[in-house]
């Protein structure tokens, strides 16, 4: 598995999801209950940045319908989102946050 560095650890803030490029794939970072995600920043409803919506409870909610998807495993929970979001695993080494592009489910 290869992982690429998407961002600094000291660049996230908590609840604050992070779009970044990766091989010209976007992907938003999300630190968040202890621990960093990597999710497909485009909901799978339509063609909106996840990035630019609202953390909590280890979601991210698309600001447009409002369907949350689980930074675990990409699944939206409610309406009008049916279809998963890809979530990349990371790593974190030092003050870099690595992550694979390989989808984890
Ligand atoms: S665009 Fe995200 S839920 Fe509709």
């Amino acid at each position: 598995m290869t992982f690429v560095r998407a961002c600094g650890l000291g660049e996230l803030e908590e609840d604050t999801p992070k779009r970044v490029e990766l091989d010209g794939t976007p992907v938003s970072i999300v630190q968040t209950e202890g621990e960093v995600f990597a999710v497909y920043d485009i909901c799978s409803h339509a063609n909106v940045s996840l990035s630019e919506g609202e953390v909590d409870d280890c979601h991210i909610e698309c600001w447009l319908h409002g369907s949350r998807f689980d930074l675990r495993s990409g699944k939206p929970d409610a309406l009008p989102a049916t279809r998963p979001v890809p979530v990349y695993p990371v790593k974190i080494e030092g003050d870099d946050v690595l992550v694979s592009l390989t989808q984890e489910s």
